[in-house]
């Protein structure tokens, strides 16, 4: 079993304002996206945004990655390097940003549509959207955290969608990736029982075709092995004695 750490009362506190900054960064670079717009622009940004709040970029030198965020567009599922990518009318963008102020982390993503974008990909997005509510929902003390995996799960497959199985959400702290590993499938009553204090970063992957994955050649950009595309949403969330609560969120943009 992994060691999940519970963190203080302090250390909750500095999490809770880098995760405010995280989701603020996140609804404002969405609010940037539109048709042509570049990826490195939108990094670019967020960056700037990052730095206001005397916060730091904490993906920039976590195993060697270069960039505030990772963006990724249609079949790419996530690790998306920023660039010359020009975004199109009705491509599908996900958007994963990082942040640390006071040595602790807040990590979130969400999908955004540019422009009018077809319905079976704006179902893709209402879906995880949901999957990621539904595993939160299960994010409780004295749950365990195969109840999340499953719920989340549940919900994407009910709806035709495939989750993928080799990338997992996790633990946040002092580091960025702590225990646990959370899939994004499983059964309930399995794995560890969670604990008020428990921090867990929930990024449900969903994919319109089947759940391979593949690695490109940059190292970072996962793209979907059948080439249909995939989308993700992320919050940072704090298990307490009652609800969870979502430390990321902020106004209801995405
Ligand atoms: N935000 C990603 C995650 O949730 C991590 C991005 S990898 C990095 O695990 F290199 F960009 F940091
Ligand atoms: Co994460």
């Amino acid at each position: 079993m992994p060691k999940i750490k519970v963190k203080s009362a302090d250390q909750i506190e500095r999490i809770k304002r880098a995760c405010a900054i995280v989701g603020w960064v996140l609804d404002s670079v969405g609010q940037e996206i539109g048709v042509g717009i570049t990826t490195k622009y939108l990094d670019s940004f967020a960056e700037k945004l990052i730095g206001e709040k005397d916060a730091l970029p904490v993906f920039i030198g976590y195993r060697g990655y270069k960039h505030a965020t990772c963006i990724s567009v249609n079949e790419e599922v996530v690790h998306g390097i920023p660039g010359d990518k020009i975004l199109r009318e009705g491509d599908i963008v996900s958007v994963d940003v990082g942040g640390k102020i006071d040595g602790f982390c807040g990590d979130a993503a969400a999908t955004f549509p540019v422009g009018k974008v077809e319905k079976k990909y704006t179902r893709l997005m209402d879906t995880a959207r949901q999957a990621l509510e539904a595993g939160i929902r299960q994010a409780r003390a004295g749950n365990h955290l195969g109840d999340i995996s499953s719920a989340i799960q549940k919900i994407a497959e009910a709806n035709g969608f495939s989750v993928v199985r080799e990338l997992y959400g996790h633990g946040i702290g002092e580091d960025l990736h702590e225990d646990p590993l959370i899939p994004n499938f499983g059964r309930p009553g399995e794995g560890p029982i969670l604990s008020p204090g428990m921090v867990l970063a929930i990024e449900p992957m969903l994919n319109m075709g089947g759940w391979k994955i593949k690695t490109l050649e940059d190292g970072w950009t996962v793209i979907t092995a059948d080439g249909q595309r995939s989308c993700h949403f992320e919050h940072t969330v704090l298990i307490t004695e009652k609800d969870p609560e979502i430390l990321t969120l902020r106004g209801k943009t995405w």
